[in-house]
């Protein structure tokens, strides 16, 4: 068995295809090798404003998309990260041991700070927190969106000074760039997904007509043709990766590279590999909202693996960092 492997997701909302093709395709692809271990990170979603009232329907709504997508509680763990209190003691730990001039350069850190009124220490030690996330399972390999690199660089930094500090405890992980395409607006190519804007994303809950009109609509190309492919169509060929066989990608690119391309026909394609993907997806996420009990087992169960992982992690650090009187 190789490696293991850690990822997180924050809760928030719906999940379209842009996260689909995103991040949890490769969270469905690696199970097949590797034992994963996926979180909810909740704690997370608490360092920008939010509803309270709203946060159990939002990582109820995660936990049902994640299954529903294909991630195999039979194989690997998917838990919510307040469950597992410990990452919140791992994370004071590591805070003693990270830079704060490394965090202050965090770009999303200096993003995030910009859209509140007031940036707290908890968006300020957000990163802290993913460093705990990871290295409480002691996790090799970690498959991120480039956004997350700066992230996942510090978490190998603190990793770094805690073992020079303490004695050899975490390995450091190692991103896993796994094909995590960018998904663009389908009215307006230029711009990233983002299901605040409607009548331009696909939803995961999407119903087959809806894909259809959206797909139809769909912009290819504006303005005049230069040589470079418009925006429109690349994120149409983006959709037709993640979702056909490499075969029709295949036939495409080369219809695209003889000029000889109808976007009719690439749009049925994409239809038809959008619907077959998407329709397996939207069955099973109905079959687990009937029975959220099943679900509640499922991160239960998992949280309770995790905690006993994680306390044996912290037992070890506790002990190198001599808290506890030793005790
Ligand atoms: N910060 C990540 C994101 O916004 C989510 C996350 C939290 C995460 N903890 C993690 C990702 C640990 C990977 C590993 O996408």
């Amino acid at each position: 068995m190789s490696q293991r492997i850690f990822s997180g997701i924050q809760p928030s909302g719906s999940v379209h295809i842009g996260n689909y093709a995103g991040a949890l395709r490769n969270w469905v692809e690696l199970q097949k090798n590797h034992q994963c271990i996926y979180c909810i990170v909740d704690y997370h979603a608490m360092t920008m404003p939010y509803d309270p009232a709203q946060m159990p329907q939002r990582v109820l709504d995660a936990a049902l998309d994640i299954l529903a997508c294909g991630v195999d509680p039979e194989r690997s763990l998917l838990f919510v990260q307040s469950h597992v209190p410990q990452h919140c003691e791992l994370s004071w730990i590591l805070g003693c041991t990270a830079p704060m001039g490394e965090l202050n350069r965090m770009t999303q850190f200096k993003e995030k700070g910009e859209r509140v009124d007031s940036v707290t220490v908890g968006l300020f030690t957000y990163p802290v927190l993913q460093s705990a996330d990871i290295l409480l399972y002691r996790a090799g390999a970690v498959p991120v969106g480039e956004d997350q690199l700066q992230h996942l660089e510090l978490t190998r930094e603190i990793a770094r000074r805690f073992n020079a500090r303490y004695g050899d405890t975490f390995p450091e992980p190692k991103p896993v760039l796994t094909p995590s395409p960018r998904v663009m607006d389908l009215s307006d190519p230029t711009r990233k997904m983002s299901k605040s804007v409607e009548g331009s994303t696909i939803m995961l809950s999407d119903s087959d007509e809806v894909i259809l009109r959206l797909i139809k609509r769909a912009v290819t190309d504006v303005g005049p043709a230069g040589d470079e492919m418009s925006p429109g169509v690349k994120n149409l060929f983006t959709l037709l990766e993640a979702t056909a066989s490499p075969e029709v990608v295949a036939k495409f690119e080369a219809d695209y590279a003889s000029k000889s391309l109808r976007y009719g026909d690439l749009k049925a394609a994409l239809s038809e590999s959008m619907l077959a993907t998407l329709r397996p997806i939207r069955e099973r996420r109905a079959e687990l909202a009937a029975n959220p009990k099943r679900v509640l087992e499922i991160l239960g169960d998992s949280a309770r693996q995790c905690r006993k992982m994680a306390d044996e992690t912290l037992a070890e650090v506790r002990h190198k960092c001599g808290l506890g009187a030793g005790l």
